[in-house]
């Protein structure tokens, strides 16, 4: 257990050396200005190369372990029943406890066959708050996507220990509005990355599940960060505190009926998924889709070794010392924000701190994507390459009225890589959004210039008002 063997020193340490490092490219003021302006003031449209340090996601970006690279070499290519997916498979269903795993090439794939065999027109599917991958596959298939976020979880300054629960009667109202031969799944993401990277509790597992139970409905985890939110599960919540993480993991899993998960965050890879459930029937469809979309039931999207990079993953994510120094680091960054009255959503999430761009400047209203203003500003100053969650990602325009529609919240979110930064580099990050904020008068709106029809924050490009 952690308690034995921890130092008497209060400083939480990255719990790893660094064997092997990949340099940082600087860049000046200057060049950075060129580089946004050619970039259309639109991080995605910015060259890595060009960035210093990247918080524009957590997902594909880990740092993989010195064993998860041996593993590599390790990997058995065979085309049918490759060593390497029965090694990954052993693993996957001790964890979860699924009777089938299903490899994919990344979450949105598991999602992909998921919602074709579940979803379809007028069915509902209900979430705490669908991920736009999961909302996307679900749309596709002409079925409607439903949030049910419970009420603290939508207030940014709301201090709580679980503001990723779902919101239970509202859950089961809408099933009975609906009706249950409508619902043909119940989805709970892990921690809710939309809302801020929150917890749930296993109390409101539990509950949602005695819903899904009492509507036979099945119940599905979006598990991506699975083991994040554990970890929140035995620091705040009771009768949880002395179980380990690995647990805790396994008693979340028990109340569902299946899975999907992106590997590339908690299973601390730069690609892989799966898709995992108990149902015979659903399974056999399941891998009937997948071998015309993904590949063959032993392989799925993925080559044998990053099937056994994904196995040592997900052993190591549930390492204590690793899952401390890692929610700490984020704790951190969003301590001394706050210390400093830079305005962020509260409290800390797992995997990344939400800066409130609404307060953060207040003086650009949500139609020039105040959000937008600060990315930009964080990228000039410090050649940090963070991501808008607002009025660019989520606003729209009333077709009748023509009168601009902006989401509840302007965020702007500073995702943090597993493994990959080190205690000064989120000091220099803490430095820059400081700077940025204050400066925060001299920060201007940003109108677009053009945009694409779906998914417009991937590739739109922006003018500031004072150019
Ligand atoms: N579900 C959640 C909760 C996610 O955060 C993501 C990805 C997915 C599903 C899809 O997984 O990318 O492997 O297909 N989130 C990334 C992010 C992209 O930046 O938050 P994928």
């Amino acid at each position: 257990m952690l308690e034995q063997s921890v130092t008497p020193m209060k400083t939480i340490i990255e719990p790893f050396k660094i064997k092997s490092v990949e340099p940082v490219r600087f860049t000046t003021g200057r060049e950075r200005e060129r580089i946004l302006r050619e970039a259309g003031y639109n991080p995605f449209l910015i060259r890595a190369d060009d960035v210093l340090i990247d918080l524009l996601t957590d997902s594909g970006t880990s740092a993989m372990s010195a064993k998860q690279w041996a593993g590599m070499m390790e990997g058995d290519e065979s085309y049918a029943g490759a060593k390497s997916f029965f090694r990954f498979e052993k693993i996957a269903k001790e964890l979860t406890g699924f009777k089938y795993i299903i490899p994919t090439h990344q979450g949105r794939a598991a999602e992909k066959i998921l919602f074709t065999l579940v979803g379809g027109p007028h069915k509902c599917i209900p979430n705490n708050t669908h991920f736009d991958t999961t909302r996307a596959n679900i749309e596709f298939t002409g079925a409607q996507a439903f949030d049910f976020l419970n009420p603290l979880g939508k207030d940014p300054v709301a201090i709580a220990d679980f503001k990723g629960n779902m919101d239970i009667t509202a859950l089961e109202r809408f099933i009975l509005e609906k009706g249950r031969e409508n619902v043909p799944l119940i989805m709970l993401t892990v921690t809710n990355n939309a809302g801020g990277g929150q917890p749930v509790s296993m109390e409101n597992i539990r509950h949602t599940k005695a819903v899904a139970v009492k509507y036979k409905i099945p119940f599905f985890l979006d598990a991506c960060r699975f083991a994040e939110n554990a970890f929140f599960i035995k620091k705040r919540e009771k009768g949880y505190e002395h179980k380990s993480v690995k647990e805790i993991a396994q008693e979340m899993f028990s109340y569902v009926d299946g899975c999907t998960m992106s590997a590339k965050k908690d299973a601390l890879v730069n690609m892989g998924g799966f898709l995992g459930m108990n149902d015979d029937e659903t399974a056999i469809r399941a891998r009937n889709i997948l071998v015309v979309t993904e590949g063959f039931p032993t392989y799925g999207g993925l080559a044998g070794r990053d099937l056994e990079a994904m196995a040592q993953g997900l052993e190591e994510v549930l390492d204590e010392h690793y899952l401390t120094y890692r929610i700490r680091s984020v704790e951190y960054l969003g301590e001394k924000l706050l210390q400093a009255g830079v305005p962020i959503l509260q409290p800390p999430g797992g995997h990344a701190i939400y800066l409130d761009a609404k307060r953060f400047a207040p003086h650009i209203p949500s139609e020039q994507f105040p959000g937008q203003a600060v990315v930009c500003e964080l990228y000039k100053m410090g050649g940090i390459r963070s991501v808008e969650i607002g009025s660019v990602m989520f606003g729209r325009t009333d077709k009748i009225t023509g009168k601009f529609i902006p989401p509840a919240l302007e965020l702007v979110r500073l995702a943090i890589p597993r493994r990959v930064y080190t205690q000064s580099h989120i000091d220099y990050v803490i430095e820059a959004v400081i700077e940025v904020y204050q400066r925060r008068p001299e920060l201007c709106g940003y109108r677009i210039v053009s945009e694409a029809p779906l998914l417009r924050h991937f590739t739109a490009r922006f003018e500031p008002f004072n150019a």
